[in-house]
């Protein structure tokens, strides 16, 4: 059949666009959801998303295809419960379903349709309830649960039927215990049950029903749709049930509106019967007796006369002929009828056609020989009120039973009619105060399932904001002990540092302690150490001559002269060397300066690692002896290498 979707009555042409979108690209009908809880939902996509129209909306849709599954679960709220609501569940185990299984003989089938059953919890309430009631093989045996929903990742988590704790916490221990297994932390519905419900997927507003079922729960999910969407799904629920069949609907939903399809069986668990169709008809219009026309062959009398003269009722009699045989009181007075018009034609009087064609329902009446009725035909009288009469015209037989005459009687029933009218316009604004009512509290409900599944977010959220805090409680703990390892790695560092310290005083001390001036070079011949003799010795501070290579410092001793013997020590091809120097000091005074090149030896490798150049002026200096001869142990100036 031929499809369109349903448009927002308003025309508001933005949801209209998204609505058309929607059906177009992915076959999804949302025009029958009601207005505000769809825009409110609607809303907060946009606001996840930061659009700010639902044109910008059908574009990011458009471009952003995993939105779609976020927008359907946005749009499907899907809170649910077992045995939600609890007010029908026991009156469903001890009396619906006796009251069904008794409707049917002891093989049939009995089958059950739970539409809009979310994760399945409601599925699995009813098999619960019904086999409570028929007993576990007589449920396995003959009942067929069907279970349906639009919502695809609801019904994957109602196949499985696995539950955690905390979801059949509300639930009667015993029943927990018989219908569930344990796993883990979650419970499991009964395999050898389970195989009774078939969970699938089904468009209330697009799909065709499931057929035949004897009971139809539909909670909490008619509410979501507008009272045009609510009939038609509701229309296609008459045609699911089998006659007899029952229908249950949340606690905030009704089908008042729909009265002529279901009767109420417990409005206040909001249980309800498929309806035959037939709408009720109206009461008899009463009977009146046969009267006798005063023509000839029909006998007459006085008191039968008078009775019919003074009737509440305004009557005629017609004889065979056409012809008026009698008129009341109450009809002279109605249609200005006098004793003139007695044996008068029908027909040449204004009566015959107004308010009602007459003529044509006495031929009718006569050839039916039984009475034959109009209702309700309005008249006005010349300047008068408007009135309503029901017409009755009836056969009047002689003796031989043949038709002699035909009454024609008015019954006014404007009071009852204005009664009525007011009745039904009173039933329209109850309906309406109804509908009001009803909507409001249907929308209530669904501010609350909204608030419900608000809420079932924000636990989520807790539950990752928990979860997050457990990883960073413990990073916290591992970088707490990474920070002691670290605390005890500075504890030594500190404690080998003041060590160093210690020994680099010590050193220092030494050095300052003797009276030479000391040089110690690298391989490189740079300057490693330079002490505070050393400094005063050749005016050079020690920041100068750090790290400055030794031949190109610039101080009174001839240090080209000592290089030769400088690389020899290195080079381990001379022990030691020593020579008094000619220099000129700071003060520019010649003096002779003993001088003194050593390995710097290190412990492990056999080169030294450099060289101690020691510079001294001996006390009571005599220049003259400078370059006078070596006095060094293994070689002197003399013999130093070239
Ligand atoms: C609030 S839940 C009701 C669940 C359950 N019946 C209960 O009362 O606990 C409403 C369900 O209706 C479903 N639904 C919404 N529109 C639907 C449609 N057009 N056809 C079928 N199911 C629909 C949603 O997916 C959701 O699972």
């Amino acid at each position: 059949m031929p499809h369109a979707p349903q448009q927002p009555p308003d025309g508001d042409s933005e949801l209209a666009a998204l609505v058309d979108y929607l059906y177009r690209t992915r076959g999804l009908d949302i025009g029958g959801y009601k207005r505000t809880g769809l825009l409110r939902r609607l809303t907060k996509r946009l606001r996840a998303i930061g659009a700010t129209s639902l044109t910008a909306y059908i574009d990011y849709l458009e471009s952003h295809p995993a939105e779609f599954a976020r927008l359907l679960d946005t749009l499907l709220i899907n809170v649910t419960a077992f045995f939600r609501d609890d007010l029908p569940w026991e009156y469903l185990r001890t009396e619906i379903v006796p009251r069904l299984v008794a409707q049917k003989s002891p093989a049939d089938p009995i089958r059950v349709w739970c539409a809009g059953c979310a994760t399945g919890e409601e599925a699995y309430t009813l098999a619960i309830v019904l086999a409570e009631a028929i007993g576990d093989d007589t449920f396995r045996d003959r009942v067929k649960i069907y279970a349906t929903d639009l919502d695809e990742p609801a019904l994957a988590h109602a196949r499985i039927g696995a539950y955690d704790e905390k979801d059949v916490a509300d639930m009667p221990p015993e029943l927990v215990d018989k219908y569930f297994e344990r796993r883990g932390k979650q419970v499991v519905f009964r395999k050898d049950l389970r195989r009774v419900l078939i969970f699938g997927r089904n468009d209330l507003v697009q799909d065709a029903p499931i057929s035949r079922v004897d009971l139809l729960a539909c909670r909490n999910t008619l509410m979501y749709f507008d009272t045009a969407t609510q009939a038609k799904i509701l229309a296609r629920f008459h045609f699911a049930l089998n006659d007899g069949g029952l229908l249950l609907l949340g606690r905030a939903e009704t089908i008042q509106l729909h009265g002529n399809l279901f009767l109420a069986v417990d409005l206040r668990r909001r249980v309800f019967a498929k309806a035959h169709g037939a709408v009720r008809p109206r009461g008899p219009i009463p009977a009146i007796a046969p009267q006798r026309a005063r023509t000839p062959g029909v006998e007459t009398d006085a008191v039968l006369g008078g009775t019919f003269d003074a009737g509440p009722i305004a009557q005629l009699v017609i004889d065979k002929d056409g012809l008026v045989a009698a008129v009341n009181a109450r009809a002279r007075g109605l249609f200005r009828l006098g004793a003139p018009d007695l044996g008068r034609p029908l027909r040449d009087l204004e009566v015959s056609y107004r308010p009602y064609e007459l003529r044509s329902l006495i031929d009718e009446s006569t050839t039916a020989r039984e009475p034959v009725t109009r209702e309700a035909v309005p008249w006005r009288a010349t300047g008068g009120e408007q009135r309503w009469f029901d017409i009755l015209v009836a056969p009047i037989f002689e003796l031989g039973g043949t038709v002699a005459a035909a009454s024609v009687s008015f019954v006014d029933v404007t009071e009852t009619r204005l009664a009525r009218q007011q009745l039904d316009d009173m039933q329209a604004e109850l309906e309406t105060a109804y509908q009001e009512l009803q909507s409001a509290n249907e929308e209530l409900e669904t501010t609350n399932e909204e608030l419900h599944s608000t809420v079932e977010e924000l636990e989520t959220t807790n539950e990752e904001l928990q979860s997050t805090n457990e990883e960073l409680e413990t990073m916290n703990e591992e970088l707490q002990s990474t920070n002691e390892e670290l605390q005890t790695i500075n504890d030594e560092l500190r404690l080998r540092s003041d060590e160093l310290n210690q020994a680099n005083l010590f050193l220092e001390s030494i050095l300052r302690s003797l009276r030479a001036g000391v040089a110690v070079l690298d391989r490189d011949l740079r300057v490693m150490v330079w002490n505070d003799r050393a400094e005063d010795l050749w005016g050079v501070r020690r920041e100068e001559a750090d790290g400055a290579p030794f031949p190109s410092l610039d101080i009174g001793l001839p240090v080209r002269r000592i290089l030769p013997s400088i690389r020899a020590c290195l080079a381990g091809e001379l022990p030691s060397y020593e020579a008094p120097i000619r220099a000129t000091n700071r003060r520019g005074r010649a003096i002779v300066c003993q001088t003194r090149v050593l390995p710097l030896l290190s412990r492990t490798s056999e080169a030294p690692r450099g060289v101690i150049v020691l510079m001294e002026e001996p006390p009571g200096d005599d220049a003259a002896a400078a370059d006078g001869g070596p006095s060094a142990e293994g070689a002197s100036e003399g013999d130093a290498p070239a």
